[in-house]
C-alpha cells in the first residue's frame, strides 16, 4: 500500500519519517495520532488498529470523506469543479465561503473540497486563519491547479475502510482516552515556540499555547504510567527539555519549508522523546 498525504501541512514529517520510524517500538498493539495533520506519518505505517485525530475540522472533513464512498464521489466531483472553474478571481470567492455563518452548515463534502483546492491554490500550501478563524492565505497566483491524485485518493479510501481507522476531530487529551497498556502514541503538536522567533503555530483558531505544550506534557506522563509507548516530536528549546525531563530525548535537525517568515526557513534542531 502506498499511500501519501492530500494536503501540504505546516511541520509535515516526510523528510524526518526515517528518524521517526527509526525512534518508533518494535511492536505495539492500536495506534494513536491525536495530532495527524497532513498524516504523513500514518500514510506511511498505515497500522491495521488506528485512532486518528485532529482539532482542525476541515482536515478532519477531508479524512471523514475518504472514508465513505458516497461522501468520496461528492467531494471528488466538487474538486473537479474547482479545478475547471480556477482563476484568480474564483479562489478568492471560494475562500471567502467561511465568512457566512451558513458555512458550518454546508455538506462535509463540499467543505473537505475546499478545504483540499485553498491548499492547493494557495501561497506555500499554507494553512492560515485570522482571529475570527477565517481562512486567510493570498492566492499563489498558479494559472492551473491540480487538486488531487485519484490513485492515491483510492488507496487511502481502501486503507481507512478496509482497516479499523477511528477518525475523532477533538481535543487531543479526548483522542488519547482509550489508550491502553502495549498501544504507541505518536505525538506531533504544534511546536514549542523558541523564545526570540515568531514560528508558526496558527494552524486553527486555536492557539497552541506553553499552557497546552504543559498539558500535553501531563498527558504524556498519565499514558506512560499506564504502560502506554509514547512518542513526541516538538523543537528543541528549553522549555521542552524542562518538561520532558527524565525522558529520552534525541535531538535532530529537519528541514523546514512552511513558515510564515522567509527567514525561519532552514535547518532546525529538534526533538524526538520517548518513554520506552
Ligand atoms: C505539527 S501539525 C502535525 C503534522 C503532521 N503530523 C504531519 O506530518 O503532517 C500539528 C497539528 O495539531 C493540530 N492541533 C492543534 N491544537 C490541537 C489540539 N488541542 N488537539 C488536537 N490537535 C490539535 C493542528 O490542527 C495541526 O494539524
Amino acid at each position: 500500500m502506498c499511500m501519501s498525504p492530500v494536503v501540504k501541512w505546516a511541520g509535515g514529517k516526510r523528510q524526518i519519517i526515517d528518524k521517526i520510524k527509526a525512534a518508533m517500538p518494535e511492536q505495539f498493539n492500536n495506534y494513536y495520532e491525536p495530532f495527524v495533520g497532513g498524516g504523513a506519518v500514518l500514510f506511511e505505517l498505515a497500522p491495521k488498529n488506528a485512532v486518528i485525530n485532529d482539532v482542525n475540522q476541515e482536515l478532519l472533513s477531508i479524512y471523514k470523506c475518504l472514508q465513505d464512498r458516497e461522501l468520496f464521489d461528492l467531494m471528488v466531483e466538487e474538486l473537479n469543479k474547482h479545478e475547471t472553474n480556477h482563476s484568480e478571481e474564483y479562489y478568492y470567492e471560494v475562500r471567502e465561503w467561511d465568512r457566512c455563518p451558513r458555512f458550518e452548515l454546508e455538506p462535509i463534502w463540499k467543505r473537505a473540497a475546499r478545504a483540499i483546492y485553498l491548499n492547493k491554490a494557495c501561497f506555500n500550501g499554507l494553512y492560515r486563519v485570522n482571529a475570527k478563524g477565517y481562512f486567510n492565505v493570498p492566492s499563489a497566483k498558479k494559472e492551473k491547479v491540480k487538486t488531487y491524485d485519484l490513485e492515491n485518493l483510492e488507496e487511502i479510501f481502501k486503507y481507512f475502510s478496509n482497516e479499523n481507522v477511528q477518525i475523532l476531530s477533538g481535543d487531543f487529551i479526548e483522542a488519547c482516552r482509550t489508550a491502553r497498556a502495549g498501544d504507541f502514541v505518536y505525538f506531533d503538536p504544534p511546536y514549542d515556540v523558541p523564545e526570540d522567533k515568531g514560528s508558526f503555530t496558527a494552524y486553527s483558531k486555536f492557539d497552541f499555547n506553553k499552557e497546552d505544550q504543559i498539558r500535553l506534557a501531563n498527558c504524556f506522563k498519565k499514558l506512560s504510567e499506564k504502560g502506554v509507548k509514547c512518542m513526541l516530536s516538538n523543537h528543541n528549546t528549553p522549555f521542552i527539555n524542562e518538561l520532558y525531563e527524565g525522558f529520552n530525548i534525541q535531538v535532530i535537525t529537519a528541514r523546514r519549508n512552511i513558515n510564515s517568515k522567509a527567514d525561519g526557513r532552514g535547518a532546525v534542531e529538534e526533538v524526538i522523546i520517548t518513554n520506552y
